[in-house]
Formats: C-alpha cells, structure tokens, sequence
C-alpha cells in the first residue's frame, strides 16, 4: 500500500485553503482519538501557526502523505535555534483510518534527508499522548521517553474565584507590565528569567535560553511582531529593588478565549515565601479583567516539578493527561528505518 503513497513538502505560501484544511482534518481526526475532550487547534489558528511558528520554535517545515489523492499524514518539523539548534522537533500523525499500514514509518523516512541537511542531531518529539499508539510506535522506532511533560487548564468558568485572592508576602511589592519590562527593571529581570534553568527537563537535549537583558528585548520584539499579547507579573523585593520572581501570559486577539502560560519562576533565594501561588493569583485576576472573553488558560511543566504542579493547583488548575517527550540520535533513527522493510 505505501508503494502508492506520495509524500511530499507542503509549502505553506502556497498551499490552499484546501489544502489547509486536509491538513487540519488529519489533525482533527488525530486529536479526537488521541487526546478525547481536547478541541483541535481552529483551522484559522493553524493556518497563522503553520505560516508563522510560535517564538522560541525556529524555523519549521512540513510534509503531508496522499494516498488517492487524500491526505493520510502530515509531518512536521521545528529546526530549533541558539542553545537547541541539534534538536529536529518532530511530529507525525497518520489519519487514525490508515494506521498500522507504514505510514508513519514512511513520512518519518521521508524527513531524514531535511534533518541531515540541517545538520541536527538529535530528533525529539514533544507530543505523544502517554499511553496511545505514539508511545508504541515510537518505542517500536527506537525512540526513548526523556521526559513526562505534565499539562494544566485552568476553566475560568469552573475555577473558584476565591483562589486568586491572595496577599503579597511581607517584603515584596507587585509589579506588571504589557509588552516590555520597564527599563530600571530589565537587567534584574532577566537575571529572574535565569531561573527558569531549575525547572527540570528530564533527559531532553532541550536547554533553556540564557538570559540577558539584550535577550528578553528580542523576545518581547518577538511576541510583538507575532501580535502576541504579553502580560508579565512580577514580584519586586523591596530591600533590593530587584525581581525576585515573575509569571508571564500571552494572549493573541486571534484567539481571544485562549491564554497561553509561558514561564514562571522564583529565584533560588526568594523560594518557600508564597511567591509562585501569589504571582500567579495576581496575573488570573488581572488577564481576566482585562480579557473577559478568555476561558481558558493551558501550561505545562515537567511532571516532577512537583512545586509548580501544586502552586497550579492553588489557583485552581485542573490536569489533563500527560505528554511523553521522546528522543534518538538522527543516525540511530536513520539505521533503525534503513532495517525496516517497508509493506
Ligand atoms: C504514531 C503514529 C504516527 C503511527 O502511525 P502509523 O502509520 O500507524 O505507524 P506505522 O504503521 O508506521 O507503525 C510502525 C510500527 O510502530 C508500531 N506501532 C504503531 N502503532 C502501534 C500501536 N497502536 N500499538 C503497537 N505498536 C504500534 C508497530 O511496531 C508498527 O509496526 P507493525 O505495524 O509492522 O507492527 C500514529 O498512531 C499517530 O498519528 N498517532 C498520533 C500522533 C503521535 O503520537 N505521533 C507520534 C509522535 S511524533
């Protein structure tokens, strides 16, 4: 069957709304039957993401799989940049009516030469759904899990209000912005950024940024150029004049009922003082009075991140189930599809 199969790239500047919306019905049909309960991303919205990937992914290329003409699969790749630029992020997903025919054998062969252009060398996958056919199929290719990557929503109209009243401890004020950290702040805030480097990442290649100053005047011109709408609440220690901690939002008026959790973190020093819960309370009370069409905020963390799960928890996050992030070298996964005969 994979003998008729046609893979090819697909071309985001020129591809149709047809074309986008075979695209999206592989994705839809995947989603309902890999995460059940989950809404699929709005055709609108993959369309925006597809041309233009979210910040922090670099640059992406796509494939999709015909078969008589209909797209099976699609596949995509996120050549990641700056510390990550060895890691190929790789996604495959087969049409669940033509799975265990090769397909995803044959679209992820398919990718190899792109990847080994590049130079990468490590593929990861981000999104397979802990206990469904991903998993398998990726055990059976070779791949490794390096890290559960637990998922959170927060329902706003589920939630109980009462959890986002909460007092900022003895010693620090409450700072926010929208868009661009005020400059007697900046330095000190990227140096709160750093501390994103103790959320655990389990065996992933992945490294998070170091920061700067210089760094996070890219990443707010990033966000901006995107029409992302960044919300940063932050904890100012009073002593000092310095950011102890921070929690950042980002909403796009695309999707106006969506919010996006991007990073959270307390400097070493300022941990164990209610920080996290307080920063975090401050931002859901302030977003939603600014955005009351939201009704949804998603985050993820690594599942051992124990800390970040119950400060979630607090301001009345629910679980959803987790993602396993899997990881091979690009030469054992090319020697590993070089064995596999293909049906
Ligand atoms: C994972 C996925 C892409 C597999 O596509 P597929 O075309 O069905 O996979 P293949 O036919 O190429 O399977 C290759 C091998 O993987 C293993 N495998 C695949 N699905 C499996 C399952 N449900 N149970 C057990 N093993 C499985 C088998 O060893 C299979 O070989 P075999 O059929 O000769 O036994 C598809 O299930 C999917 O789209 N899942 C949702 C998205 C996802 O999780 N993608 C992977 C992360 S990047």
């Amino acid at each position: 069957m994979t003998n008729d199969l046609i893979v090819e790239r697909f071309d985001t500047s020129v591809a149709t709304e047809s074309d986008f919306a075979a695209y999206h019905a592989v994705l839809a049909a995947s989603q309902a039957v890999d995460r059940p309960g989950e809404p699929p991303l709005p055709l609108g919205e993959l369309v925006a993401r597809m041309r233009r990937p979210l910040p922090g992914m670099g640059a992406v290329a796509y494939w999709v799989a015909r078969f008589d003409d209909e797209v099976v699969a699609f596949a995509e790749v996120n050549f990641l940049d700056e510390e990550n630029s060895d890691i190929g992020l790789t996604d495959v997903r087969v049409h669940p009516a033509h799975r265990r025919r090769g397909i995803g054998v044959v679209i992820l062969r398919a990718l190899l030469p792109e990847l080994k252009l590049q130079g990468l060398g490590v593929v990861e996958g981000w999104e397979v759904a802990e206990g469904t056919a991903g998993q398998a199929w990726a055990e059976a290719l070779g791949f490794r899990p390096v890290r559960t990557i637990a998922r959170q929503v927060l329902v706003v109209a589920e939630a109980d209000r009462a959890l986002w009243e909460v007092d900022v401890p003895d010693g620090y004020r409450l700072s926010q912005w929208v868009g661009s950290a005020p400059a007697g702040v900046v330095d000190s805030y990227a140096v709160a950024r750093g501390a994103i480097h103790d959320a655990p990442l389990g065996e992933s290649e992945y490294r998070w940024p170091e920061w700067t100053a210089s760094r996070v005047r890219a990443y707010e011109a990033e966000l901006q150029s995107q029409g992302l709408v960044q919300r940063v609440a932050a904890a100012i220690h009073e002593t000092s004049g310095a950011v102890a901690g921070f929690t950042e939002l980002c909403v796009h008026p695309r999707r106006p009922d969506w919010g996006y959790q991007r990073d959270t973190a307390v400097l070493a020093s300022h941990r164990g003082n209610d920080l996290g819960r307080c920063l975090k309370a401050h931002m859901t009370r302030w977003v939603l009075a600014d955005c009351p069409e939201l009704d949804r905020i998603s985050t993820t963390t690594g599942a051992e991140n124990v800390h970040m799960i119950r400060v979630n928890r607090a301001v009345g996050y629910t679980t959803l189930p987790s993602l396993i992030a899997v990881q091979q070298e690009l030469s054992s996964v090319e020697a590993m599809l070089g064995r596999r005969v293909e049906v």
